[in-house]
C-alpha cells in the first residue's frame, strides 16, 4: 500500500467508527495528515475536552492521553503507540511529591501537563507551556513548587518575579539537551536567522534567542514574522512541519539531535491498525485517579488555561 492508500483507509475507518484522531505537532507530517485536530499540549488538552466522537485516538505520548481520558472518562481513549511515553512525565513519583508538600506545606504545587495522571492526583494546578505564564501569574499564592521541569519553571519564574518559585531539578532529556554552545554555532552559521526556542530548553540556550515560547507559539511567531529565516530551537520535526507551511522562508534546526523518540514511535501503520482495533493502547484509569487528577486539570482550565 502507498501512503496514500494507508492515509485513506485511515480517513475512512475513523468515520465508520466514530474516532477523533488528535496528533501533537511533533508527530510526522503523515500522521497530521490524517489527524482531525493538531497542535500543541496546550490545544489538543482544549480539544480533549470539546471532542463529541466516542473514541479519541491520541497519537501522541502516554500523558496526553491519561488527559484526554481524565477530561472525558466515558469515552473510548486509545494512545497510539504503547511504548510511547514522556521522560520528563515519569521523573517524579508521588510519594516525593507528598514528602515534598509535607516539607513545604505553605506551597501550591504547580504541574506541568507532562506528568502521569498519578502524579496529577497529588497537584493543585496543571500549566502547559503555552499557558504557564498566564496561570502562574493568576494564581492566589505566593509560594509555588513547580515540577517537574525546572528550565519552564525557570522561565516561568523571570516572567513572573512577583512570586516566589520553588524549583526542582527535572526536564525534557530531549530539549535540555542542547548546550549553550550549540545555539551559539546554530547562530554563528545562519547570521540572518532569527532564534525561536522551546522554554524547556536550558536558560542559558533560551537567554540565547529572539523568542521563547511553547510550540504553537514558535509556530505563530515564525509564520507571522516579516523575516526570512529561523532556526528552531524545538523538536526538529517542527522545523520540516514550518518549511511546509511557509515554502518562502527558510527553517533550520539547532541541532540534528532534537528528536523525541517517543512522539515518532508512532507509525501511520500504528494509526492504521489503531482504527482497525487491533493497535494501540486503551488507556483505563480507575474512578478516584481521574477525580482527583480532574481537580489539577479543571483548576488551569478554570484560569483560562
Ligand atoms: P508543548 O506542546 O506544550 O509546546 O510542549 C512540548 C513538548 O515537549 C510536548 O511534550
Ligand atoms: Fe517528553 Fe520532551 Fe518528548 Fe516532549 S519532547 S514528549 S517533554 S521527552
Amino acid at each position: 500500500m502507498t501512503i496514500k492508500e494507508v492515509q485513506d483507509k485511515i480517513i475512512r475507518l475513523k468515520k465508520e467508527k466514530d474516532i477523533c484522531i488528535l496528533a501533537h505537532s511533533y508527530e510526522a507530517r503523515e500522521i497530521l495528515e490524517v489527524a482531525d485536530f493538531t497542535g500543541d499540549s496546550y490545544a489538543l488538552s482544549k480539544m480533549a475536552a470539546s471532542a463529541g466522537n466516542s473514541t479519541v485516538l491520541m497519537c501522541g505520548v502516554r500523558f496526553m492521553a491519561e488527559t484526554v481520558k481524565i477530561l472525558s472518562p466515558h469515552k473510548k481513549v486509545i494512545l497510539s503507540s504503547p511504548v510511547a511515553g514522556c521522560p520528563m512525565a515519569e521523573q517524579f513519583d508521588v510519594e516525593t511529591v507528598r514528602a515534598l508538600k509535607q516539607e513545604h506545606p505553605d506551597y501550591l504545587v504547580v504541574a506541568y501537563i507532562n506528568t502521569t495522571a498519578a502524579l496529577k492526583t497529588v497537584c493543585d494546578v496543571c500549566v502547559t507551556s503555552a499557558s504557564a505564564v498566564k496561570i502562574v501569574r493568576q494564581l492566589d499564592a505566593d509560594n509555588i513548587l513547580f515540577i517537574p521541569d525546572c528550565n519552564l519553571g525557570s522561565f516561568v519564574a523571570k516572567q513572573v518575579p512577583e512570586k516566589h518559585i520553588m524549583l526542582v531539578q527535572g526536564g525534557c532529556p530531549v530539549h535540555s539537551a542542547v548546550t549553550a554552545e550549540e545555539a551559539a554555532k546554530a547562530r554563528e552559521l545562519h547570521p540572518q536567522a532569527e532564534l525561536l526556542v522551546h522554554p524547556e530548553c536550558i536558560p542559558q540556550v533560551s537567554a540565547l534567542a529572539d523568542y521563547v515560547g511553547s510550540t504553537s507559539g514558535i509556530m505563530e511567531y515564525a509564520m507571522q514574522s516579516p523575516k526570512k529565516e529561523f532556526i528552531i530551537g524545538t523538536e526538529n520535526s517542527i522545523a520540516e512541519h514550518l518549511q511546509y507551511l511557509c515554502p518562502d522562508k527558510t527553517f533550520y534546526t539547532m541541532t540534528t539531535g532534537m528528536i523525541c523518540r517517543d512522539m515518532k514511535a508512532t507509525t501511520l501503520v500504528d494509526v492504521l491498525r489503531c482504527c482497525e482495533g487491533t493497535g494501540g493502547e486503551v488507556i483505563e484509569l480507575d474512578d478516584e485517579a481521574i477525580t482527583q487528577a480532574r481537580k489539577c486539570i479543571d483548576a488551569m482550565i478554570a484560569l483560562g488555561g
